[in-house]
């Protein structure tokens, strides 16, 4: 294969992506090749992964237990800690179990293989992320894809399946788009038609329901009919992703989730912020109320600049373009006085956008700035 070449291609489709890398650390304001930028990219919903009681939770970690966690959590990986974080999460999500993995796109890959089999179908919807349309192709169940939210749709799928094993896979709060699945009503579908409903609540987690994400944001309990996903590394500012289910499903995925046993276990530091994050968004209910005070503050400011924006109120608000040329255009402009709201476009999305990200660390003056730049960068 032509590297040079496919590169190129990449360049005059103005598709060339490149890594822009920090000199400090997540927050507010982000510092890149020597300038200082408003932050509107990060998944740090809540500003926790700078917060001092995380990072001295992960201090602490380092002096009791070293860095890198030695071996795989089967052999000698694990510490007391990530056991008690398991036991933590499981409670936070109202489970019997939870089992870590070192990222949510490794506890999606690992745990969608591992749950199903060849007298599996899965029903995923279109616009679930890679890491769940990775789990799918490593899975050797049949495969449906249902029009995004589209509960209509889904049924039609669903009566046609002869499958004795459904598996229905969607996104809480889709990453790209920032819009809520109605998953009360998928619930209602997959008891219909006996499949099982498979949350993943990446975005969700320390947002919705009070933090404890899309099931309690519902208002519903969670029973042994859902498996939910989700990860440490955006609202809960740290590293590794988890499965909280009952107890069955989460010994079996110990047994023979490929990426849980064949990949060194994360280090106790990651699992000792985490267990911090967790312990401080419980405490402090006001960290949630502020993120969604601002999710609020820049819907309206949007709106107040003619912006079509999405209903739900998620912090990830995409403003979408005709082209890609268009939406680079207008991510430089941002760029160029000090506001870094990057353009996500294909293949990550069909419609290229800035993805606006909102978190707990925002002022209101920084909202209000952003909806005035986005507003003249357009002109
Ligand atoms: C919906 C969703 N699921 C899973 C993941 C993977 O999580 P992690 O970044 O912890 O690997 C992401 C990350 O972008 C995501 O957006």
């Amino acid at each position: 294969m032509d590297y040079k070449q496919k590169i190129e291609q990449l360049k005059r489709q103005d598709l060339l992506r490149s890594v822009r890398d920090r000199d400090c650390p997540s927050g507010r304001v982000i510092k890149i090749e020597g300038r200082s930028l408003l932050n509107f990219s990060s998944n740090d919903y809540l500003g926790l992964a700078s917060h001092p009681v995380v990072i001295g939770a992960a201090h602490q970690a380092l002096d009791d237990f070293g860095y890198g966690a030695g071996a795989s959590r089967l052999l000698s990986g694990g510490t007391s800690l990530a056991a008690r974080l398991e036991r933590k999460t499981a409670s936070f999500k109202g489970t019997d179990k939870a089992v870590l993995f070192n990222s949510g796109y490794a506890a999606n890959t690992g745990a969608i293989a591992s749950l199903t089999d060849e007298h599996s179908t899965i029903f995923s919807d279109a616009l679930n992320h890679a890491s769940i349309v990775d789990g799918c192709r490593l899975s050797c169940a049949a495969r449906h894809i249902y029009n995004h939210n589209d509960l209509n749709h889904l049924e039609e799928l669903l009566r046609q399946s002869r499958s004795f094993h459904k598996v229905v896979i969607t996104e809480s709060v889709f990453s790209m788009d920032g819009d809520i699945a109605d998953i009360y009503d998928l619930h209602l579908l997959c008891g219909k038609y006996n499949a099982v409903l498979y949350v993943d609540d990446a975005h969700a987690t320390g947002v919705l329901g009070q933090g404890r994400g899309a099931l309690a944001h519902f208002g519903f309990t969670p029973s042994d009919d859902i498996i939910q996903m989700g990860t440490y590394s955006k609202a809960l500012g740290s590293l590794g992703g988890f499965i909280a289910a009952s107890s069955s499903v989460c010994d079996y995925l110990v047994n023979t989730a490929r990426s849980f046993i064949y990949s060194t276990a994360l280090a106790a530091s990651a699992a000792a912020a985490s267990l911090a994050a967790i312990d401080h968004i419980t405490a402090h209910t006001e960290l949630v109320e502020k993120l969604h005070d601002n999710i609020i503050s820049c819907r309206r400011a949007l709106i107040s600049k003619g912006f079509p924006v999405t209903q739900a109120l998620t912090p990830i608000i995409p403003i979408v373009f005709d082209s890609t040329p268009e939406t680079l255009r207008i991510a430089g402009r941002l760029l160029d006085i000090g506001i870094y709201a990057p353009a996500i476009r294909p293949p990550t999305v069909k419609q290229p956008r800035i993805r606006i990200s909102i978190s707990a660390f925002h002022e209101k003056a920084d909202i209000v700035n952003l909806a005035g730049a986005l507003s003249e960068a357009i002109r």
